[in-house]
This record gives structure tokens, sequence and C-alpha cells, in this order.
């Protein structure tokens, strides 16, 4: 080798390595405010500082039951969302879960080290099996596992995830540690990283609940597809109190999240809203909610339109976001197979 490309090559071994993120998204339904405040803007912000990448997970929509015509669709709006959001591919590793293999596969070696015990007790598992009490099938005990090598396949040291989703990360932690002290360092030991802000946006119908894509009550999220008239007219009808005046109090939880989403998009502190406010009804600060949602969401919208419609694209770009995380996850998952004691050839 010549001295200077050997100079170089220690260069850049020493230079500190930038901080590793990734996250996943699943392809059931267009995502809510709730989706996005709390997870997918972050990753928006994250990707210039730290070596991102972002994922649409559709395997695991499928633990439970999935029109397969509409999945597909679900697939390519999801992935032209992330692209919309303002996720930049030459930056960003984008992918489709299912096109790389290594998931699945490693998900079969973490599962035979992650307890019984510890999936039953999984708040994301008691939920759904409840919600879907005729198909409760293995893939959605399983799911945590799955969760786990998405993550430890790319050895990242953050996962930028909304509130719900901390006891899967946690638990990611758990397996990895289980792991590497039975076989040596083999992956990064993840930490969630939730933003105080729009960590767990909730239900316009019911705030004790989180806002979730699959509520059956439309009136209960808003969707990002959500045009300005649904928007204002969802916002208004908006579950309050009787009080009638602006504030962050205890049991005042539907003004609370209202609060929480406006300071969340304009970057305002809860005292700060509340002098805005003072002396104005719930009415004007609904439709103030609602004006600055509307805002947020119309760029990404027209983005989206136009991205949706160009198909081609989209799959070179997937096929792009799969060769890249291919490499990375296959990497990672040769290690593990090898220290398991499993012959690569
Ligand atoms: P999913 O698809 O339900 O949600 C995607 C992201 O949105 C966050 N989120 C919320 N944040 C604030 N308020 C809400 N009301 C709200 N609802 C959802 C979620 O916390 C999440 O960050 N299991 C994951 C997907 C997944 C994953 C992964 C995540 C699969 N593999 C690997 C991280 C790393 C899920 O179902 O998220």
């Amino acid at each position: 080798m010549d001295s200077s490309k050997e100079n170089k090559e220690n260069i850049v071994e020493s230079a500190p390595r930038k901080k590793r993120a990734l996250s996943c998204i699943q392809p059931t339904g267009i995502p809510t405010l709730g989706n996005y405040l709390g997870a997918m803007r972050n990753w928006v912000a994250m990707q210039d500082e730290m070596d991102c990448a972002f994922a649409v997970a559709d395997l695991h929509a499928i633990t439970v039951r999935q029109e397969p015509a509409n999945l597909r669709k679900q697939i390519y709006e999801m992935f032209a969302l992330l692209l919309s959001i303002g996720l930049d591919p030459e930056k960003t590793l984008l992918f489709v879960q299912s096109q790389v293999p290594a998931h699945a596969q490693l998900s079969w070696i973490l599962s035979c080290h992650t307890q019984f015990g510890e999936l039953s007790r999984m708040t994301q598992f008691k939920d759904k099996s409840a919600k879907h009490a005729d198909n409760i099938n293995l893939g959605l005990f399983a799911y945590p596992s799955l969760m786990a090598a998405d993550i430890l396949l790319y050895q990242p040291d953050y996962v930028p995830v909304g509130a719900d989703q901390k006891q899967h990360v946690e638990l990611t932690r758990d397996i990895a540690e289980r792991f590497n002290n039975l076989y040596g360092n083999v992956f990064t030991v993840p930490e969630p990283y939730i933003m105080k802000s729009g960590a767990r946006i909730r239900s316009l119908q019911d705030p004790t609940k989180k806002m979730s894509k699959s509520d059956t009550n439309q009136n209960a999220y808003i969707s990002l597809k959500d045009d300005p008239d649904t928007i204002v007219r969802k916002f208004k009808r908006a579950v309050t109190d009787s009080e009638a005046r602006v504030y962050h109090g205890e049991g005042k939880d539907g003004i609370n999240n209202l609060i929480e989403i406006y300071s969340s998009i304009t970057g305002k502190t809860f005292e700060q809203i509340e002098q805005e406010f003072e002396g104005k009804g719930y009415g004007d600060f609904k439709i103030a909610v609602a004006e600055v949602v509307v805002e947020t969401l119309r760029p990404i919208q027209q983005k989206f339109d136009e991205l949706i419609q160009d198909k081609a694209y989209l799959e070179k770009m997937m096929a792009q976001g799969a060769e890249r995380a291919s490499k990375i996850a296959q990497r990672t998952l040769n290690k593990a197979l090898k220290k398991t004691g499993f012959v690569i050839i």
C-alpha cells in the first residue's frame, strides 16, 4: 500500500464516527399526527446529525390480518410518505423491511433468546390480542423479537420512537445484552430516543388513549392525508372540559393534548400558550391548533400527491435502499450466525 493511501485510511479510521439511529413504521394505514409529531418529524431533524436508517415495517403489519392488495398499496404510500416528510435518500437509508431477508433470519435467532414471560408482558401484545381475539397468532406474540432484529442488524446507538414503543426498545436492549454476554460482543446496545414534546399524542375523542391510526372512530385522529376542512372539523369536535380556560393542568386531558400538539408544532412553551389564549375560549384555541396543523401538513401532502403517481421512481428508490440495507444487515447477521455456531460458506 502506498503511504499516502495508508495515511488517508488512518485518518478515516481515527475520525470519531457519527452516532447511528434507526426506526421503522408499520404500513397499516396513513400515519396520524401522533406518528408524525412523536416520531417521523424527529427523524427528519436527525438526518443531518446522525447516520440514519428508516424502514417501512411491512412484515410487522401481517401480525393482524391484511387484505393483500391493500397492504401493497399501503407499502407504496408509506414509502412515498417517508420521502414526502423530507427524508433525503442521499443522506439517509430508506428501505422496505420485507425486501431485506436478514430481518426474518435474525428474528429467528433472537426468538430463541427471548423468553415467553418477557413477551407475555408486552402491553402492545395484550392490547392487540384483546382487539383481535379471533387471531392471536404466533407472529403477534413474537413481534418484539422481529423488532429487535430490525434494530440490532444496523447497530444503532439510538432508536427514535414515540413513548408507546419504549417497552419494545427496552426488551431489545435486554435481548442484545443477553446475546452479547453469551457469545461476545455482537450487537450495539441501543437506547430509546424519545422527544419530550409530542411523544404521546392522544385521541381527540378519548384523550386518555393514544391517537392511533387503527381507531374505529375517524374523528379520534388526524391522518396526514386529511384535507384542511376535515382537520378543522375534527379539532372543533375534539373532546375537552367545561371549564373553558386554556391552561395545562390536572384533569384537563383534552386541552392538555391540544396544548401539547400546538406546543410541539410552534415550539412555544405551555406558559406562552396560556398567555396567548388568555381571555379566549376553547373555540378560538381549537381553530388556532387546526391552522398550525393544516400549514404543517400542506407541503407534505403536496409532495405526497406528486410522488405517489410515480411508481417507477418509488420502486427505484426501494431497490437502492434494499441493496444498501442488505449489505449492512448481512454483515451483522453473519457475525451473529458465526458466533452462535453456524457454518458460514
Ligand atoms: P407504529 O407503526 O405503530 O408507529 C410509528 C411511530 O409512531 C409513534 N407513535 C406515536 N407517537 C406519539 N403519539 C402517538 N399517538 C403515537 N402513535 C404512534 C410510535 O411510537 C412509532 O415510533 N413497532 C413499531 C414499528 C417498528 C419499529 C421497529 C420501530 C417495527 N420495527 C424498529 C422502531 C424500531 C410500531 O408499531 O410503530
